[in-house]
């Protein structure tokens, strides 16, 4: 039986890292073989690329290049890692996938959401996520969390987050946007509250996936 392909997303700060450790934590107790690869990344190949995208000297990029190496790295992380981990029966829960494209680079930096769309089509042979978990939260509150946890640990945001509020703002509603068009794939959890009530909501949306599929199959 082919795995589960989950994906979180959600504007910078909105605490995809904690949720998706606490989701996998979760579904290991519940015996689910679950894989949780970074994307971008994932991949040597991503990784490197990543660090073009992310490298906050690299002010001259164009939003051309920038959308054509998120989806390079997503092509790569789709056939080394999401495909065979499927077909294997493994669950895949991915940090960002095709949405943060078409929120960032469509929404965000006002590329045309339909070429996005095609060219991110490319990179994954059309496969799309079986579930999104969309953390929605206030810009302002998510780059303040983002700001925190630089003064805490290392260096303050990289070349994503450093944009300005209404970037941020265009990315937050392309999100909430995009969740309206496709309401059976994503499920929108508010953010803002604490960690516990997230996960609870993370949860119970995650279960009734799986419960659904037994049913089903
Ligand atoms: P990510 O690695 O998910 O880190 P974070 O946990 O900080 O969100 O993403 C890094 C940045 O890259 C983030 O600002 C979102 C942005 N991004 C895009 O603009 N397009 C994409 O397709 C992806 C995957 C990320």
């Amino acid at each position: 039986m082919r795995g589960f392909f989950i994906t979180l997303e959600g504007p910078d700060g909105a605490g995809k890292g904690t949720q998706g450790r606490r989701l996998v934590e979760h579904l290991r107790r519940a015996a689910v073989d679950v894989l949780n690869p970074r994307e971008p990344g994932g991949t040597s190949i991503g990784e490197r690329i990543r660090r073009v995208l992310l490298d906050d000297t690299h002010r001259e990029m164009a939003p051309e290049t920038e959308m054509l190496l998120f989806a390079a790295s997503r092509a790569q992380f789709v056939r080394e890692v999401v495909r065979p981990a499927l077909a294997r029966g493994t669950t895949v829960l991915s940090e960002r996938y095709v949405d943060a494209s078409l929120a960032y680079q469509g929404f965000g930096r006002g590329l045309d959401v339909a070429l996005v769309r095609t060219v991110n089509d490319v990179a994954t042979g059309g496969l799309l996520p079986d579930l999104t978990l969309l953390l929605d939260i206030d810009p302002p509150v998510g780059l303040e969390r983002v700001q925190a946890a630089g003064r805490a640990g290392a260096a303050g945001g990289d070349r994503l987050e450093q944009e300005t509020l209404a970037f941020h703002q265009r990315v937050r509603a392309g999100f909430l946007q995009l969740a309206r068009e496709s309401p059976k794939r994503f499920v929108v959890i508010d953010a803002q509250g604490d960690v516990e009530r997230v996960h609870r909501e993370v949860v119970r949306a995650v279960d009734g996936l799986l419960a659904g599929r037994k049913v089903t199959s």
